[in-house]
């Protein structure tokens, strides 16, 4: 006789910042969106104590028990929060394992699809769906345990699914904007120098060396990032990439953009984009490539130079 064990299924999208990354710590408004690719969480009755399962975490994979103790690790602090927020206990028998093809830790979003997707796949074993407000505040609660102080963007990005022009600060405000078409985009990635606090800190040394610069160079790309919200309601393409050229200026002349980064965007031109530029913190991490036209030349040159690179959209 057929056994059939209970599961629970969920997904969330990673995030892309369009325009704005650092810019937006200054007060300018920056743009980000959901992408088509993202992280999964499934959820399996078993006889065992509960379990999360990441096989494609780094060094072999991850698998950890609850934990709510403030000394346990974050990921084990993490499940904890999850299972309370759709009340399953520590007697339940269950695994749940995450999967997708999003890269992990590169700042395309991977630990608020991780949250998000992990929230839905509980409440889905549960037989229960999470409203968008309580999603999002147990989301926050998760970025918080690993990020500290996030801004928010890539949670709200994950459990919406839309994409958000956003301003920050003590009342972050975000704005739906209606995409005209689909985005096509070649993510490339390389590991990362530091983290975004990192890059964060160090840019905040030079603005205090020379503010006038540095506060000319944000404003430049809040103006971007205004003149991005509008070709992408147009569905100018073309304009779009122009943008992400003087977008990816602008964070070189930041200090932001490292060699590998530089280099992705410059073979990505070569191969034919329409523009590229770093996207996240920086110092390594991701770019991305506007490529309605041969995407797959694109993957294929970012790959043969030694990095890692996926075709995906932003719709
Ligand atoms: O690389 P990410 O996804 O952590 O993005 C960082 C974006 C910054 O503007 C550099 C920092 C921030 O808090 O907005």
């Amino acid at each position: 006789m057929e056994i059939r064990r209970h599961v629970g299924r969920g997904a969330a999208p990673g995030k892309v910042i369009l325009f704005g990354e650092h810019s937006v710590v200054y007060g300018q408004p920056a743009i980000a969106a959901a992408l088509g690719h993202g992280l999964g969480a499934t959820v399996i009755e078993t006889g065992n104590e509960p379990r999360l399962q990441i096989p494609r975490w780094t060094g072999g994979g991850l698998s950890v028990a609850p934990n709510s103790q403030a000394d346990a690790g974050g990921m084990d602090r993490a499940f904890a929060i999850a299972m309370r927020a759709v009340d399953l206990s520590a007697d339940q028998r269950f695994s749940v394992t995450i999967d997708g093809e999003l890269p992990l830790g590169v700042g395309l979003g991977s630990s608020a699809a991780f949250a998000v997707s992990l929230l839905r796949g509980l409440a889905d074993f549960q037989r229960r769906q999470l409203s968008e407000s309580d999603l999002l505040a147990h989301a926050q609660e998760i970025e918080t345990l690993f990020h500290g102080n996030p801004s928010g963007l890539d949670h709200t990005v994950a459990a919406t699914g839309r994409c958000l022009y956003f301003v920050a600060g003590e009342r972050p405000t975000f704005e739906t904007i209606d995409l005209k078409t689909t985005i096509p985009l070649v993510v490339a990635w390389t590991p990362r120098r530091g983290t975004t606090a990192e890059a964060v800190r160090s840019l905040r040394t030079r603005w205090t060396q020379s503010p006038s610069k540095y506060d000319r160079l944000f404003t430049a790309m809040g103006d971007i990032s205004l003149a991005g919200r509008k070709a992408l309601e147009a569905g100018d393409l073309a304009q779009l990439g122009h943008l992400f050229q003087e977008n990816h200026k602008c964070l070189q002349a930041c200090g932001v953009s490292d060699p590998s980064n530089d280099q992705m965007v410059d073979i990505a031109l070569a191969e034919g984009a329409l523009g590229a530029k770093l996207t996240g913190a920086g110092q390594g991490g991701a770019v991305i490539a506007l490529c309605p036209k041969e995407p797959r030349r694109v993957v294929e040159a970012i790959a043969k130079a030694g990095f890692s690179a996926l075709f995906t959209h932003v719709n």
